[in-house]
């Protein structure tokens, strides 16, 4: 059987070094644009496994990002949304363990040159994608799980994700990407899971027409209003606070476990590394602002952006 795995992922590299490439731009060694989006070349053959061998179930529960839009705080949410019964907040499995642990990006974690046995997990399983809409697995949709997707401003985005790859890319001693050169790719569509604009909106326009199965929320909602989306997103994934758990602190008490503030400090994203990676666990907390492009942008820069967001979104309401 181990021999028919690594024949399957062969064929699957074989299909990946076919389509269109990219070299060195990021801290992978190559990126491909696969269904009309740029993925690590690594990363592609764990896409092509997802949609050809994922199972999901209806209890499924999916977080579903853009890089640098959120993925870390939806993932800890979820987790603490649906296991609040389970563990007490002060000994609570997320003070100890960065929520990229507790929670699998399936692509990236689970099908990394292997099919897992996800069938032994109990229900509802959480798990994590970069995947577009459009290449979700076609049991993702068929079964009706949920999806919770996080959208971010591209300007915050694009400015987080800069960092995010340069830090990455010191611990491989790699050089630092030109913030110019960088941007001009961004606009242009190439970038982690790009175009990034064609990722939100796929997702945007789903939640329109599957507003049941796909929930869409804005990084910059969740900071303002915190209580309001936290309650949305437990009663869309079936976890509803009761008005006894509202009495007694408990949404405050997850917004407060979850929060950068709370998260940055531990030790365990201080000092530890991504499991099986080289990379700190640091590197998934910055700042955890909104607005922080403007340190990072120039005006010309910003109305850019803004431009392509104009152009690419609003026609079919999303403003980002
Ligand atoms: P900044 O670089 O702007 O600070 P992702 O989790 O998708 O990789 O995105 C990382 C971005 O989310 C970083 O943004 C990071 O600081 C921020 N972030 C991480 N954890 C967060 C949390 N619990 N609450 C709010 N923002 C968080």
């Amino acid at each position: 059987e181990e021999e028919n795995i690594e024949r399957t992922f062969q064929g699957y590299k074989q299909l990946v070094s076919n389509l269109p490439n990219e070299e060195g731009s990021e801290f992978f060694d190559q990126i491909c644009l696969y269904q009309g989006f740029w993925i690590a070349d690594v990363h592609c053959q764990g896409v092509i496994a997802v949609q050809n061998h994922f199972k999901a179930r209806s209890t499924d529960i999916i977080g579903a990002t853009n890089p640098k839009s959120g993925t870390t705080w939806i993932k800890a949410l979820l987790f603490a949304i649906v296991n609040r019964s389970k563990y007490p907040i002060n000994n609570h499995p997320l003070l100890s363990e960065n929520p990229h642990g507790l929670v699998p990006c399936i692509e990236i974690d689970l099908y990394n040159g292997r099919i897992p046995d996800l069938e032994i997990l109990p229900s509802p399983r959480i798990f994590q994608t970069h995947i577009s809409y459009t290449s979700l697995p076609q049991s993702m949709i068929d079964s009706g799980s949920r999806i919770v997707y996080i959208s971010r401003n591209p300007k915050d985005a694009f400015v987080s994700l800069w960092h995010f790859k340069n830090k990455l890319r010191a611990v491989l001693s790699k050089p630092p990407l030109t913030f110019t050169e960088d941007f001009e790719k961004f606009c242009k569509g190439v970038s982690l899971s790009g175009p990034f604009w064609d990722h939100a909106l796929g997702y945007w326009k789903a939640s329109l027409e599957r507003p049941q199965h796909v929930l869409f929320i804005k990084y910059e909602e969740l900071h303002e209003d915190p209580v309001l989306h936290l309650k949305r997103i437990a009663q869309f994934v079936g976890y509803p606070f009761s008005s006894e758990e509202e009495k007694e602190g408990m949404v405050d008490e997850i917004l407060k476990l979850c929060s950068f503030e709370t998260l940055s400090n531990l030790k365990v994203n201080k000092i530890g590394k991504i499991v099986g990676t080289p990379f700190p666990n640091e590197a998934f907390f910055r700042k955890g602002m909104v607005g922080d492009c403007t340190n990072y942008l120039t005006s010309e820069m910003i109305e850019r952006l803004d431009q392509i967001t104009e152009e690419k979104c609003h026609g079919y309401g999303l403003i980002m």
